[in-house]
Protein backbone atom coordinates (compact mmCIF):
# COMPACT_ATOMS: atom_id res chain seq x y z
CA UNK A 1 0.00 0.00 0.00
CA UNK A 2 1.16 3.96 -0.68
CA UNK A 3 -0.82 5.70 2.40
CA UNK A 4 -0.85 9.87 2.26
CA UNK A 5 -0.86 11.12 6.15
CA UNK A 6 -1.74 14.81 7.27
CA UNK A 7 -0.78 14.83 10.72
CA UNK A 8 1.75 12.31 10.46
CA UNK A 9 4.56 13.86 12.78
CA UNK A 10 2.06 13.86 15.35
CA UNK A 11 1.40 11.44 18.13
CA UNK A 12 -0.49 9.40 16.37
CA UNK A 13 0.67 9.75 12.84
CA UNK A 14 4.25 9.12 13.86
CA UNK A 15 3.23 5.47 15.18
CA UNK A 16 1.24 4.84 11.96
CA UNK A 17 3.95 5.77 10.05
CA UNK A 18 6.27 3.59 11.67
CA UNK A 19 4.18 0.65 11.84
CA UNK A 20 3.47 0.87 7.85
CA UNK A 21 6.71 0.90 7.23
CA UNK A 22 7.38 -2.14 9.36
CA UNK A 23 4.59 -3.58 7.55
CA UNK A 24 6.68 -2.62 4.06
CA UNK A 25 3.93 0.21 3.06
CA UNK A 26 4.55 3.40 1.21
CA UNK A 27 3.77 6.89 3.40
CA UNK A 28 3.53 10.16 2.00
CA UNK A 29 3.77 12.33 4.87
CA UNK A 30 1.94 15.47 4.44
CA UNK A 31 3.53 18.06 6.56
CA UNK A 32 3.29 22.18 7.08
CA UNK A 33 7.14 21.71 8.23
CA UNK A 34 9.23 19.60 5.87
CA UNK A 35 11.95 19.61 7.60
CA UNK A 36 9.78 18.88 10.68
CA UNK A 37 9.08 15.80 8.21
CA UNK A 38 12.32 14.45 7.46
CA UNK A 39 13.57 14.83 11.26
CA UNK A 40 10.72 12.70 12.60
CA UNK A 41 11.32 10.42 9.55
CA UNK A 42 15.06 10.87 9.07
CA UNK A 43 15.64 8.63 5.82
CA UNK A 44 18.47 6.25 7.28
CA UNK A 45 15.37 5.03 9.62
CA UNK A 46 12.37 5.66 6.98
CA UNK A 47 13.01 4.85 3.27
CA UNK A 48 9.81 3.88 2.56
CA UNK A 49 8.63 7.56 3.75
CA UNK A 50 8.02 10.40 1.05
CA UNK A 51 7.75 13.72 2.96
CA UNK A 52 5.64 16.80 1.02
CA UNK A 53 5.10 20.38 2.76
CA UNK A 54 1.63 21.07 1.83
CA UNK A 55 -0.61 23.98 3.13
CA UNK A 56 -3.74 22.47 4.83
CA UNK A 57 -6.24 25.62 3.95
CA UNK A 58 -4.90 26.05 0.31
CA UNK A 59 -5.19 24.44 -2.86
CA UNK A 60 -1.86 23.29 -4.48
CA UNK A 61 0.35 21.47 -6.16
CA UNK A 62 1.05 18.95 -2.83
CA UNK A 63 -2.86 17.74 -3.89
CA UNK A 64 -1.22 15.85 -6.67
CA UNK A 65 0.93 13.66 -4.50
CA UNK A 66 -2.51 12.28 -3.99
CA UNK A 67 -2.97 10.28 -7.51
CA UNK A 68 -1.53 6.90 -6.54
CA UNK A 69 -2.20 6.47 -3.22
CA UNK A 70 -3.91 3.64 -2.19
CA UNK A 71 -5.46 5.46 1.16
CA UNK A 72 -5.54 8.44 2.50
CA UNK A 73 -5.61 8.82 6.66
CA UNK A 74 -6.60 12.34 7.69
CA UNK A 75 -4.95 13.55 11.70
CA UNK A 76 -4.35 16.98 11.16
CA UNK A 77 -5.73 19.40 13.49
CA UNK A 78 -4.63 22.36 16.13
CA UNK A 79 -4.01 21.12 19.04
CA UNK A 80 -6.45 21.11 21.29
CA UNK A 81 -4.85 21.43 24.94
CA UNK A 82 -3.48 24.92 23.64
CA UNK A 83 -5.64 28.09 25.62
CA UNK A 84 -8.87 28.20 23.91
CA UNK A 85 -8.92 31.95 23.12
CA UNK A 86 -10.76 32.91 20.26
CA UNK A 87 -7.85 32.73 17.52
CA UNK A 88 -7.48 29.38 18.98
CA UNK A 89 -10.59 28.03 18.44
CA UNK A 90 -10.57 29.48 14.95
CA UNK A 91 -7.63 27.26 14.24
CA UNK A 92 -9.24 24.73 15.93
CA UNK A 93 -12.23 24.38 13.55
CA UNK A 94 -10.34 25.80 10.50
CA UNK A 95 -7.82 23.10 10.30
CA UNK A 96 -9.76 20.78 10.47
CA UNK A 97 -13.09 22.00 8.15
CA UNK A 98 -11.39 23.57 5.70
CA UNK A 99 -8.25 21.30 6.13
CA UNK A 100 -10.97 18.05 5.53
CA UNK A 101 -12.15 19.77 2.70
CA UNK A 102 -8.42 20.08 0.96
CA UNK A 103 -7.80 16.92 1.12
CA UNK A 104 -11.29 15.60 0.43
CA UNK A 105 -10.83 18.00 -2.57
CA UNK A 106 -7.74 16.60 -3.96
CA UNK A 107 -8.88 13.20 -3.76
CA UNK A 108 -12.21 13.76 -5.72
CA UNK A 109 -9.46 15.34 -7.97
CA UNK A 110 -6.85 12.64 -8.07
CA UNK A 111 -6.39 10.09 -11.15
CA UNK A 112 -6.44 7.37 -9.78
CA UNK A 113 -8.29 8.17 -7.07
CA UNK A 114 -6.92 6.43 -4.04
CA UNK A 115 -10.09 3.63 -2.02
CA UNK A 116 -10.41 4.80 0.67
CA UNK A 117 -10.34 7.81 3.35
CA UNK A 118 -9.92 7.38 7.50
CA UNK A 119 -10.81 10.23 8.95
CA UNK A 120 -9.96 11.05 12.22
CA UNK A 121 -12.72 12.45 14.76
CA UNK A 122 -13.31 12.92 18.40
CA UNK A 123 -15.81 11.70 21.25
CA UNK A 124 -16.00 15.18 22.00
CA UNK A 125 -18.94 14.77 19.53
CA UNK A 126 -21.32 13.44 22.06
CA UNK A 127 -20.31 16.56 24.33
CA UNK A 128 -20.09 14.92 28.34
CA UNK A 129 -22.64 13.14 30.59
CA UNK A 130 -21.33 11.09 34.19
CA UNK A 131 -24.57 8.85 33.63
CA UNK A 132 -25.54 8.87 29.53
CA UNK A 133 -24.00 5.49 27.52
CA UNK A 134 -23.00 6.46 23.70
CA UNK A 135 -22.55 4.50 21.32
CA UNK A 136 -21.81 5.43 17.17
CA UNK A 137 -25.78 5.99 16.56
CA UNK A 138 -25.75 8.59 19.49
CA UNK A 139 -26.76 12.16 18.29
CA UNK A 140 -24.06 14.90 18.68
CA UNK A 141 -25.20 17.98 21.25
CA UNK A 142 -25.56 21.25 20.09
CA UNK A 143 -24.10 24.29 22.28
CA UNK A 144 -20.41 22.56 23.04
CA UNK A 145 -17.63 23.63 21.16
CA UNK A 146 -15.52 20.52 20.77
CA UNK A 147 -19.00 18.66 19.56
CA UNK A 148 -19.46 21.49 16.63
CA UNK A 149 -16.08 20.95 15.65
CA UNK A 150 -16.30 16.81 15.15
CA UNK A 151 -19.29 17.58 13.32
CA UNK A 152 -17.67 20.07 10.90
CA UNK A 153 -15.26 18.09 10.63
CA UNK A 154 -17.03 15.07 9.80
CA UNK A 155 -19.21 16.75 7.60
CA UNK A 156 -16.48 17.68 4.82
CA UNK A 157 -15.38 13.89 5.24
CA UNK A 158 -18.63 12.67 4.00
CA UNK A 159 -18.47 14.48 0.78
CA UNK A 160 -15.51 12.34 -0.11
CA UNK A 161 -18.67 9.52 -0.65
CA UNK A 162 -19.21 11.88 -3.71
CA UNK A 163 -16.29 10.69 -5.78
CA UNK A 164 -17.04 7.17 -5.07
CA UNK A 165 -14.58 6.84 -2.30
CA UNK A 166 -14.68 4.83 0.58
CA UNK A 167 -15.18 6.48 4.03
CA UNK A 168 -13.90 5.49 7.59
CA UNK A 169 -14.65 7.86 10.32
CA UNK A 170 -12.86 7.06 13.56
CA UNK A 171 -14.27 8.91 16.54
CA UNK A 172 -11.18 8.86 18.46
CA UNK A 173 -11.18 8.37 22.51
CA UNK A 174 -8.02 9.89 24.70
CA UNK A 175 -5.00 8.17 23.20
CA UNK A 176 -3.09 6.85 25.79
CA UNK A 177 0.65 6.67 24.83
CA UNK A 178 4.42 7.30 26.41
CA UNK A 179 3.38 11.26 25.54
CA UNK A 180 0.00 12.40 24.96
CA UNK A 181 -2.42 13.34 27.88
CA UNK A 182 -0.70 10.66 29.75
CA UNK A 183 2.64 12.44 29.90
CA UNK A 184 0.97 15.95 31.09
CA UNK A 185 -1.33 13.49 33.55
CA UNK A 186 1.47 12.08 35.26
CA UNK A 187 3.59 14.93 36.86
CA UNK A 188 0.32 16.34 38.66
CA UNK A 189 0.03 12.85 40.03
CA UNK A 190 3.24 12.34 41.31
CA UNK A 191 3.16 16.03 42.52
CA UNK A 192 -0.03 15.71 44.21
CA UNK A 193 0.61 12.13 45.21
CA UNK A 194 -2.15 11.17 42.85
CA UNK A 195 -5.67 10.71 43.24
CA UNK A 196 -9.18 11.65 41.32
CA UNK A 197 -8.71 14.34 38.85
CA UNK A 198 -11.94 16.77 39.47
CA UNK A 199 -14.71 14.85 41.07
CA UNK A 200 -13.41 11.05 40.09
CA UNK A 201 -16.58 10.13 39.17
CA UNK A 202 -16.26 11.62 34.76
CA UNK A 203 -15.52 8.87 32.84
CA UNK A 204 -12.65 8.68 31.01
CA UNK A 205 -13.22 6.90 27.25
CA UNK A 206 -9.56 6.08 26.42
CA UNK A 207 -7.41 3.44 23.40
CA UNK A 208 -3.85 2.37 23.61
CA UNK A 209 -2.02 4.34 20.96
CA UNK A 210 -1.43 0.75 19.27
CA UNK A 211 -4.98 -0.44 19.24
CA UNK A 212 -5.45 2.72 17.27
CA UNK A 213 -2.97 2.31 14.79
CA UNK A 214 -4.01 -1.28 14.18
CA UNK A 215 -7.69 0.17 13.80
CA UNK A 216 -6.43 2.74 11.04
CA UNK A 217 -4.80 0.03 9.23
CA UNK A 218 -7.70 -2.73 9.52
CA UNK A 219 -10.16 0.60 8.39
CA UNK A 220 -7.47 1.31 5.31
CA UNK A 221 -7.40 -2.39 4.60
CA UNK A 222 -10.69 -3.91 4.94
CA UNK A 223 -13.30 -2.87 2.02
CA UNK A 224 -16.12 -3.91 4.62
CA UNK A 225 -15.69 -1.08 6.61
CA UNK A 226 -17.35 2.03 6.26
CA UNK A 227 -19.28 4.60 7.91
CA UNK A 228 -18.36 5.52 11.63
CA UNK A 229 -16.73 3.63 14.09
CA UNK A 230 -15.47 4.69 18.20
CA UNK A 231 -12.05 4.49 18.44
CA UNK A 232 -12.38 3.73 22.62
CA UNK A 233 -11.84 0.33 24.40
CA UNK A 234 -14.98 -1.28 25.46
CA UNK A 235 -13.89 -1.01 29.07
CA UNK A 236 -13.95 3.11 29.67
CA UNK A 237 -13.40 4.00 33.59
CA UNK A 238 -14.33 6.36 35.85
CA UNK A 239 -11.38 8.48 36.46
CA UNK A 240 -11.11 7.54 40.08
CA UNK A 241 -10.17 3.90 38.58
CA UNK A 242 -8.27 5.48 35.71
CA UNK A 243 -5.78 7.39 39.23
CA UNK A 244 -6.57 4.43 40.88
CA UNK A 245 -4.55 2.05 38.27
CA UNK A 246 -1.99 4.93 37.64
CA UNK A 247 -1.18 4.85 41.41
CA UNK A 248 -0.33 1.03 41.26
CA UNK A 249 1.31 0.81 37.85
CA UNK A 250 4.06 4.20 39.14
CA UNK A 251 3.51 2.61 42.70
CA UNK A 252 2.54 5.92 44.32
CA UNK A 253 -0.66 6.46 46.75
CA UNK A 254 -3.71 7.44 45.08
CA UNK A 255 -5.46 9.31 47.46
CA UNK A 256 -5.26 12.94 47.10
CA UNK A 257 -7.61 15.01 44.60
CA UNK A 258 -6.22 16.71 41.70
CA UNK A 259 -7.57 20.00 42.07
CA UNK A 260 -8.98 21.44 38.83
CA UNK A 261 -7.37 24.43 38.88
CA UNK A 262 -3.96 22.42 38.82
CA UNK A 263 -5.18 20.47 35.80
CA UNK A 264 -6.71 23.85 34.08
CA UNK A 265 -3.20 25.08 34.29
CA UNK A 266 -1.51 22.51 32.59
CA UNK A 267 -3.80 21.77 29.85
CA UNK A 268 -5.50 24.90 29.33
CA UNK A 269 -8.95 25.02 28.12
CA UNK A 270 -8.30 21.40 26.78
CA UNK A 271 -9.10 20.46 31.24
CA UNK A 272 -12.84 20.53 29.89
CA UNK A 273 -12.06 16.88 27.72
CA UNK A 274 -10.72 15.43 31.27
CA UNK A 275 -12.43 17.65 33.78
CA UNK A 276 -15.91 15.93 32.65
CA UNK A 277 -16.20 13.31 30.02
CA UNK A 278 -18.36 11.01 28.93
CA UNK A 279 -18.92 6.92 28.81
CA UNK A 280 -18.30 5.51 24.93
CA UNK A 281 -18.63 2.05 23.88
CA UNK A 282 -16.96 0.83 20.39
CA UNK A 283 -20.38 -1.10 19.56
CA UNK A 284 -19.48 -1.17 15.68
CA UNK A 285 -15.93 -1.41 15.97
CA UNK A 286 -15.99 -4.85 18.06
CA UNK A 287 -18.81 -5.97 15.86
CA UNK A 288 -16.14 -5.39 13.19
CA UNK A 289 -14.57 -8.06 14.39
CA UNK A 290 -12.12 -6.08 15.63
CA UNK A 291 -9.83 -7.35 19.05
CA UNK A 292 -8.48 -4.97 20.94
CA UNK A 293 -4.46 -5.99 22.35
CA UNK A 294 -5.14 -3.58 25.18
CA UNK A 295 -8.58 -3.49 26.19
CA UNK A 296 -8.28 -2.97 30.16
CA UNK A 297 -6.44 0.37 31.27
CA UNK A 298 -4.00 -1.36 34.31
CA UNK A 299 -2.35 -3.52 31.39
CA UNK A 300 -2.40 -0.27 29.03
CA UNK A 301 -1.08 1.65 31.23
CA UNK A 302 1.69 -1.18 33.07
CA UNK A 303 2.77 -1.17 29.09
CA UNK A 304 2.58 2.25 28.97
CA UNK A 305 4.92 3.15 31.76
CA UNK A 306 7.06 0.26 32.53
CA UNK A 307 8.36 0.49 28.59
CA UNK A 308 9.70 3.99 29.53
N1 LIG B 1 -4.41 12.21 21.06
C1 LIG B 1 -5.65 12.14 21.51
O1 LIG B 1 -5.90 11.76 22.68
C2 LIG B 1 -6.81 12.49 20.59
C3 LIG B 1 -8.12 12.27 21.02
C4 LIG B 1 -9.18 12.60 20.19
C5 LIG B 1 -8.93 13.13 18.92
N2 LIG B 1 -7.64 13.34 18.52
C6 LIG B 1 -7.42 13.94 17.19
O2 LIG B 1 -6.70 13.07 16.36
C7 LIG B 1 -5.79 13.79 15.53
C8 LIG B 1 -4.39 13.24 15.75
O3 LIG B 1 -4.10 13.33 17.14
P1 LIG B 1 -2.61 13.51 17.70
O4 LIG B 1 -2.66 13.33 19.17
O5 LIG B 1 -1.67 12.70 16.88
O6 LIG B 1 -2.37 15.07 17.38
P2 LIG B 1 -1.00 15.89 17.47
O7 LIG B 1 0.09 15.12 18.11
O8 LIG B 1 -1.35 17.24 18.03
O9 LIG B 1 -0.60 16.05 15.91
C9 LIG B 1 -1.45 16.64 15.00
C10 LIG B 1 -0.67 17.07 13.76
O10 LIG B 1 -1.49 18.01 13.06
C11 LIG B 1 -0.69 19.01 12.47
N3 LIG B 1 -1.16 20.34 12.94
C12 LIG B 1 -0.96 20.94 14.15
N4 LIG B 1 -1.52 22.16 14.16
C13 LIG B 1 -2.09 22.32 12.94
C14 LIG B 1 -2.81 23.38 12.32
N5 LIG B 1 -3.06 24.53 12.97
N6 LIG B 1 -3.26 23.20 11.05
C15 LIG B 1 -3.02 22.05 10.38
N7 LIG B 1 -2.32 21.02 10.90
C16 LIG B 1 -1.87 21.17 12.16
C17 LIG B 1 0.74 18.79 12.88
O11 LIG B 1 1.44 18.22 11.76
P3 LIG B 1 2.49 19.08 10.86
O12 LIG B 1 3.13 20.08 11.77
O13 LIG B 1 3.45 18.03 10.37
O14 LIG B 1 1.69 19.68 9.75
C18 LIG B 1 0.63 17.78 14.02
O15 LIG B 1 1.72 16.87 14.04
C19 LIG B 1 -5.93 15.26 15.92
O16 LIG B 1 -6.76 15.92 15.00
C20 LIG B 1 -6.57 15.21 17.29
O17 LIG B 1 -7.36 16.32 17.60
C21 LIG B 1 -6.58 13.03 19.31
Amino acid sequence: MKVAITGATGFVGSRLVKRLQEQGHDSLVLTRDASKGRRVFPTSAFPRVQVVAYEPLQSGAWQDAIAGCDGVVNLAGAPISERWTPEHKQAMLNSRQIGTAKVVEAIANAEPKPNVLVNASAIGYYGTSETARFDETSAPVEDDFLSQVCRAWEAEAHKVKEAGVRLVILRFGIVLGMGGAIARMVPPFRLFAGGPIGSGRQWFSWIHREDLVSLILKALSEDTMAGIYNATTPHPVRMAELCHALGEVLNRPSWLPVPDFVLEALLGDGAKVVLEGQQVLPKRTEASGFTFQYPRVKAALQEILTDS
